[in-house]
């Protein structure tokens, strides 16, 4: 049963550009049959707490003596890491706040980026979400294209594709909407059009690969 987990991090559902486009992903895997199943997590509504330990950045065989004795263990790191483990495709709203990730979402990498458990580490070697893909939708008020001058402050995307990609393994495929502030900055107004453009352009290409995934 192809199974999606879905993750949305954007501040106001009424007013978000990035969960139009990953609903339009999820309605299009939906598509597919009644096999095809979805999870949603709304972070932004039910938000990770910070880690509360950074013993929890390690596999229990890894910890330290200290961390041992600790007995750490955390129920919410639990249930995040099976709800990830269960997906077959990973779906990430990922907008763009002061040229990082939404904090709600950076609490949900902290505690499923585990050395030794989604990661490889030592002779730990699994790495259990390899091969699968996990798509990353990213949102942003003002213009990022690769090889402009403000590509470089980006720091949205490049750390999921370092997470995701390199140390889980999974093939990431990105999906950008730059410009959405175009219908609220005055001076922005002659990229409305361009604007535009993006988000049909972004919404058409998350429901090829949703089919393609799926
Ligand atoms: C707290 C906050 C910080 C933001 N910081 C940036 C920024 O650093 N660069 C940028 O281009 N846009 C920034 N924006 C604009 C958002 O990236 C833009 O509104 C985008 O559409 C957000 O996705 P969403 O509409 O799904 O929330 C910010 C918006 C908010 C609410």
């Amino acid at each position: 049963m192809p199974h999606l987990l879905h993750l949305d991090s954007a501040l106001d559902p009424r007013a978000s550009s990035s969960r139009p486009v990953t609903a339009a992903f999820a309605q299009a895997w939906r598509a597919l049959g009644p096999d095809h199943t979805v999870t949603h997590h709304d972070l932004q509504a039910d938000p990770p707490p910070h880690l509360a330990h950074a013993a929890l950045h390690w596999a229990a065989p890894l910890r330290t003596a200290d961390e041992a004795a600790a007995e750490v263990d955390d129920p919410v790191q639990r249930a995040l890491l099976d709800e990830l483990l269960a997906a077959d495709v990973l779906l990430v709203g990922a907008p763009m706040y002061n040229w990082s990730l939404p904090s709600t979402l950076k609490a949900w990498v902290d505690h499923v980026h585990v050395l030794g458990t989604t990661v490889p580490f030592g002779d730990r070697t699994d790495q259990p979400l390899a091969g699968r893909t996990a798509v990353v939708v990213s949102s942003r008020g003002a213009g990022y294209a690769p090889g402009g001058p403000t590509a470089g402050l980006d720091h949205t995307v490049p750390p999921l594709a370092q997470v995701l990609g390199q140390s889980f393994g999974m093939h990431v495929e990105v999906v950008t909407l730059d410009l959405t502030l175009a219908g609220r900055v005055p001076a922005m107004a002659p990229l409305a059009g361009d604007a535009e453009a993006q988000r049909v352009a972004a919404t058409t290409r998350v429901q090829e690969l949703a089919r393609a995934l799926g």
